[in-house]
């Protein structure tokens, strides 16, 4: 009983501690003067210089909504006077918002780029994988520098392997699409700011995605296979694989995870079907492929099989 009661009082000492430290992230007072007086202590050299801002979109007047229209630095870095009049630790108090360390929680770090940018592209952010998993804007966005790399082919995927970086191995297997030549990039099929979908797709499905480019292989179709209407993932794997054109896995097994009976033989096909043991054309050449070649659906009147 004791140990409670000391546990408690212990518990409200450190509380009521904790509520009479100084509030220094609280007053809500933007600092006059700002920018200028902002660079006057992080000018272009110096003790962390900024100004690197004023040649990027966000330091020009000429949109409406440019921070530098709305409370200049402080439009992201929140109300900070107390930046300018406040000392901790003979350091200044910190800006309300920043974006490098420990002080500002992820969330309020987004939001500071959300009042402007919640739109568009981003309207799916909140509840999105990256939003979910704690990633902040300026994971990817660096805002003081000129050009973002995030925001350009040749250089975006680096951004994203810093994460992913098993998607850098897939991307230079055998058969994978061309973005070791920068002819696409991740944001050709994926939204980084969320979307309606899963995997952060830029369309509706997996297969809306791929239409954009392969249209041919929407159909309709007489004859159609329905795995290929309801997922290209089912035989395909988008970021690259070893077995050329990037199917999940190679025939006649590909076909055989579903096909296992038919008039055909029913057992699986393997390695001893080749010669000298004996050929079966269910293994050689382009295996299955060999009869069933419109294997994305046939409009052959006598395609029904998929054989033409
Ligand atoms: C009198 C000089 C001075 C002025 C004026 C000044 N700062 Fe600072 N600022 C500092 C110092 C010193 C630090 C480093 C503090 C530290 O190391 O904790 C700093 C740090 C910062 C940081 C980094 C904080 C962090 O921990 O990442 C930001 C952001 C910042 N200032 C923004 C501003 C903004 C916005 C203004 C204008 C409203 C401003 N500063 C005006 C001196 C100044
Ligand atoms: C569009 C939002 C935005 C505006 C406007 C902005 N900043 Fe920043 N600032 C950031 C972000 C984000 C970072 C973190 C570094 C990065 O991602 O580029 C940062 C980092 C900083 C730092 C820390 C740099 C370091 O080396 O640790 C300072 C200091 C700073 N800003 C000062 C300023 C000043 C001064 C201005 C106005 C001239 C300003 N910022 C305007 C978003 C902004
Ligand atoms: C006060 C409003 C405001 C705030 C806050 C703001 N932005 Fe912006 N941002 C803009 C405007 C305006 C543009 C320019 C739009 C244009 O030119 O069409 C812009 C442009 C951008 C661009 C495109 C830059 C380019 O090079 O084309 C990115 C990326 C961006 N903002 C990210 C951010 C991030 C990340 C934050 C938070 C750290 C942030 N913004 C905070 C208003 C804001
Ligand atoms: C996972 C990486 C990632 C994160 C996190 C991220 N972005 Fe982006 N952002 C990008 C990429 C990549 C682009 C370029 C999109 C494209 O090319 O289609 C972009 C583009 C933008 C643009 C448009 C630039 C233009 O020219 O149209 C704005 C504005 C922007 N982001 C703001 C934000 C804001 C605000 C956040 C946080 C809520 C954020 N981003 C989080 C990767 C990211
Ligand atoms: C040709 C379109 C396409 C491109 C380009 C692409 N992806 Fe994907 N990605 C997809 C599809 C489709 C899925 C969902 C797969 C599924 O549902 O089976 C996916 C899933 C993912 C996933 C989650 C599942 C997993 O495999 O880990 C991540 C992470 C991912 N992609 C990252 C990336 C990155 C990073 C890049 C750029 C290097 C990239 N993607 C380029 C189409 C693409
Ligand atoms: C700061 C680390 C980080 C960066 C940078 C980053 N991501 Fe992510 N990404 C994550 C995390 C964490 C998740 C959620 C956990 C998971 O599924 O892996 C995620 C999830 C995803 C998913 C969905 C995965 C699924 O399972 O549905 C896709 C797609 C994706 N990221 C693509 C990208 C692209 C494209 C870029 C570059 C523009 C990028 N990411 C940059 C950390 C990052
Ligand atoms: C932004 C356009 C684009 C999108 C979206 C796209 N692709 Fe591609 N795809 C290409 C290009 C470009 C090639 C390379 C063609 C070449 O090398 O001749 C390609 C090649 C392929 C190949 C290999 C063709 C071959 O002959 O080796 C397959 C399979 C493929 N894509 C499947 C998909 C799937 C599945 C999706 C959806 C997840 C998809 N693609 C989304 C543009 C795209
Ligand atoms: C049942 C498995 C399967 C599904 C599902 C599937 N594919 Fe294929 N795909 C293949 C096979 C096998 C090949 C190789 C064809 C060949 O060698 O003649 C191929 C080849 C391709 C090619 C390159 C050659 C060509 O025909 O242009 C593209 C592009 C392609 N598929 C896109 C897609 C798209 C887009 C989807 C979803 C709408 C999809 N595939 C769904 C099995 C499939
Ligand atoms: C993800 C499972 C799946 C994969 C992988 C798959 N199929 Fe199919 N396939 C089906 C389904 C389901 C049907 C429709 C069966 C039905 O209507 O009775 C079908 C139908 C067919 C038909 C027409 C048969 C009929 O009864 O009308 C042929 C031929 C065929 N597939 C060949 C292939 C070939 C060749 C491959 C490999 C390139 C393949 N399939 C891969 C699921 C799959
Ligand atoms: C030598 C040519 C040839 C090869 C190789 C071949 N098939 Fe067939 N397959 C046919 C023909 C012809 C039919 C149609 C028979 C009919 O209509 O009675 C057929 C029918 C089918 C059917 C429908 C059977 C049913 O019972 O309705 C499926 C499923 C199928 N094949 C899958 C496969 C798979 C999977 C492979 C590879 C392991 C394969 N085929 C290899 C010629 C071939």
């Amino acid at each position: 009983m004791l140990k409670q009661w000391l546990s408690l009082l212990l518990l409200t000492f450190i509380t009521s501690a904790l509520l009479a430290a100084p509030p220094v992230q609280s007053p809500a007072n933007y600092a006059p003067g700002d920018p200028q007086v902002c660079l006057g202590c992080h000018g272009a050299t110096g003790m962390k210089p900024a100004a690197g801002i004023l040649n990027t979109p966000h330091g020009k007047k000429g949109h409406p909504d440019s921070p530098m229209n709305k409370h200049g630095c402080q439009s992201c870095h929140g109300p900070s006077a107390q930046h300018l009049s406040q000392y901790v630790n003979g350091k200044p108090a910190k800006p309300t918002v920043t974006f490098n360390g420990d002080t500002t929680p992820v969330d309020a770090q987004n939001q500071s780029c959300l009042g402007c940018h919640e739109n568009n592209a981003r309207s799916h952010w909140d509840g999105s994988q990256h939003q979910f998993a704690g990633v902040s804007c300026t994971n990817c966005h660096q805002v003081h520098k000129s050009p973002d790399p995030v925001l350009f082919k040749e250089t975006q995927k680096e951004v994203c392997f810093n994460c992913h970086q098993d998607k850098r191995a897939q991307m230079h297997k055998t058969s994978a699409h061309p973005l070791v030549d920068n002819l696409m990039t991740c944001t050709s099929c994926h939204n980084p700011h969320g979307s309606a979908t899963e995997s952060l797709l830029v369309k509706g499905s997996v297969n809306e995605t791929c239409f954009q480019c392969h249209a041919e292989k929407r159909g309709p179709f007489l004859w159609e296979h329905p795995p290929v209407q309801e997922n290209c993932s089912n035989c395909h794997q988008p970021h690259g694989s070893v077995h050329t054109p990037m199917l999940t896995s190679r025939g006649p097994w590909l076909c055989q995870q579903c096909h296992m009976a038919g008039f055909h033989p029913s057992t699986a096909y393997s390695g001893s079907g080749v010669p000298p043991n004996g050929a079966a054309q269910q293994m050689l050449s382009k295996d299955c492929l060999n009869c069933h070649v419109q294997v994305h659906g046939s409009n052959h009147p006598s395609g029904v099989r998929l054989t033409r």
